[in-house]
């Protein structure tokens, strides 16, 4: 009986999917995957397993609970179309709750088990994107010999809710990465990688996450180098135990009863998952912001496995940072551009100017009592003035929002990272403006600063929102070899400098009092003291202990 159901296994499998010449398979401890071909920029091929289910679907009863692995599949993964994105606002966009996927690219015949395995962890602030090829491809980085998975985890409420009970202890959206790195652990040198040489890298959203791996005990040797690109958890924003206001605010705005944590959660689980999505627009105060809602929690010990038992610095003074080559990054003006959208609108700019003090905590994450912080941010950056739709406040707000979304705290996680990773820091500044941006002009048509995300142009083809770069001697092109490249060896050696060629910069690790940066720019060069002036306000006002 048995054999003829491996018979009938083989046969249906062969069956269902021929021998056309662009299915490729592979087998892993955990089950076969047919996967599909795609093109490097290069023109190399790539083996692609898209929309991999790497956790129990997280719907219906199991809404709100911890990810449940995959261990064993049963039947043969059609791997061959993406999956859908986790619910969030997208009109016209695949999503499902149905979202725990993955995706797998590999350079084909290339690999024996020995490819380093880059993971990347997307961005969109914990409510948006995802780790589709249509914003994560792997066309750039696969013209290197590594093999890339992306991610996705759980978004907005259906992911962070936390009640900072029994009923929702938080955090779910970062379990769902653990188990995403359990199945790379698991299943990727079948596909070529190396599960002892797994890169975490992660932007924004994703650098946060990255962070906290690096000292929650459920991700301990689960990946070798980390690399957070303009996302840091060390800002000003403050960790909580629980975000019972975010959870009542969501249960408002779809309606549910609010009277106990038991009955909010059940509740919010009875709601579709679209509505749940769509309601993202509900949680902002003032124009898009705040442009962070939900946040790691410290979770109390309900019975549950915890992300984070402790507050990350707690853990870090007891020793338990767990050490790993790092890549801390910023761009040169990240979130500026939320200034046009505040000055250029009358509505908000008497707003920022006439109720600045009610504004400011949303603008610029400021933990309460914000009051006094407001003020001194306002007298460095804003020099007490009036705001009008001008170009110089526009720079002036710009650098404000900047470093209040994200320079500080990636300023800071440097800094953390320098006095107590027992492997190398490095630290760049992103520099460099081409012909395409996450902010354009919307006259010209032109990018005006490096924004937020602009990096990612360069190490991912983004074919949802951006032209593909050929390959050519345009300085674009050139980019994109440089930033690879520099992922590469970073992923391969845990040293981002090139072994092979003479370049004429080389990239040193940050050290507590010599506090070295490379600004990745048309040329390359090595500076100190990243924008320190514009943090020593912020280290005023928000003080932590560098030395633990
Ligand atoms: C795999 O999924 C794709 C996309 O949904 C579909 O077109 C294809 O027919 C599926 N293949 C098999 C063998 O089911
Ligand atoms: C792959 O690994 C096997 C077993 O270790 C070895 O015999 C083979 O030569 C390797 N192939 C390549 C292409 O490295
Ligand atoms: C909540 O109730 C209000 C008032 O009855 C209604 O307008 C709104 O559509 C409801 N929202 C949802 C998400 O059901
Ligand atoms: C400011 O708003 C006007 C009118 O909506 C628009 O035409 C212009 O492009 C905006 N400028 C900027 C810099 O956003
Ligand atoms: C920008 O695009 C144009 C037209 O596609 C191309 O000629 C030029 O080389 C590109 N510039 C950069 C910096 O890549």
């Amino acid at each position: 009986m048995a054999r003829i159901l491996f018979h009938c296994v083989l046969f249906c499998f062969a069956f269902v999917f021929g021998q056309k010449d662009d299915n490729i398979i592979t087998q892993t401890p955990s089950g076969r995957f047919v996967g599909s071909l795609m093109t490097s920029r290069r023109g190399r091929p790539i083996h692609a397993y898209r929309g991999i289910r790497y956790a129990q679907p997280p719907v219906g009863e199991m809404r709100f609970q911890p990810p449940v692995p995959i261990k064993h599949y049963k039947h043969v993964v059609n791997a061959t179309a993406e999956g859908p994105a986790c619910p969030q606002p997208a009109p016209g966009y695949l999503l499902d709750e149905d979202c725990l996927r993955l995706n797998v690219y590999t350079p084909g015949r290339l690999g024996n088990g020995s490819l380093p395995v880059l993971v990347y962890i997307h961005a969109g602030g914990f409510y948006s994107v995802s780790g589709r090829s249509d914003v994560a491809g792997p066309q750039h980085l696969l013209d290197k010999d590594l093999v890339l998975v992306t991610i996705n985890y759980r978004l907005g409420s259906l992911g962070f809710l936390s009640t900072g009970d029994i009923h929702a202890p938080g955090n779910n959206g970062f379990k769902d990465q653990v188990v995403a790195l359990h199945w790379v652990r698991d299943n990727i040198a079948s596909f070529g990688g190396d599960a002892n040489c797994v890169t975490l890298a992660g932007y924004s959203a994703g650098g946060v996450s990255v962070a906290l791996h690096t000292v929650s005990p459920m991700s301990r040797g689960l990946f070798h180098r980390a690399l957070s690109m303009s996302g840091s958890p060390y800002s000003q924003i403050p960790f909580h135990s629980n975000l019972l206001s975010l959870a009542v605010k969501q249960a408002r705005l779809v309606n549910c009863s609010v009277s106990s944590t038991a009955e909010l959660v059940e509740c919010l689980r009875t709601v579709p998952w679209r509505v749940l999505g769509y309601s993202l627009k509900g949680f902002q105060e003032f124009s898009i912001d705040p442009i962070l809602i939900w946040t790691p929690v410290i979770e109390g010990d309900f019975g549950q496995e915890r992300f984070l038992p402790e507050h990350p610095l707690e853990i870090i003074r007891a020793g338990k940072l767990y050490s790993v080559p790092y890549i801390v990054s910023q761009t040169r003006d990240e979130f500026f551009w939320e200034a046009f959208l505040v000055l250029n609108n009358s509505i908000y700019r008497t707003l920022i100017n006439e109720d600045y003090y009610k504004v400011a905590p949303s603008a610029f994450l400021l933990p309460s009592p914000s009051d006094l912080s407001a003020k001194a941010l306002r007298r460095e950056y804003l020099g007490d003035r009036d705001l009008g739709n001008t170009d110089i406040d526009y720079v002036d707000l710009g650098k404000l929002y900047g470093d209040a979304v994200i320079g500080f705290g990636a300023h800071r996680l440097a800094n953390l990272l320098a006095h107590n990773n027992k492997e190398p820091t490095y630290y760049y500044e992103f520099d460099y403006i081409g012909n395409q941006s996450h902010y354009v002009d919307p006259t010209t048509g032109k990018p005006t600063g490096v924004a937020h995300h602009d990096e990612l142009i360069y190490l991912f083809s983004l074919p949802a929102g951006f032209e593909p770069i050929p390959v050519s001697d345009s300085r674009d092109s050139f980019m994109v070899d440089k930033l690879t490249d520099i992922f590469y060896n970073f992923a391969r050696t845990g040293n981002p400098n090139s072994l092979l060629d003479d370049k004429p910069v080389t990239w040193p690790p940050i050290h507590p009092s010599n506090r070295k940066y490379l600004r990745i720019g048309d040329h390359f060069s090595v500076h100190t003291n990243l924008f320190e002036h514009r943090f020593r306000v912020w280290e005023h006002l928000y003080p932590i202990e560098y030395i633990i």
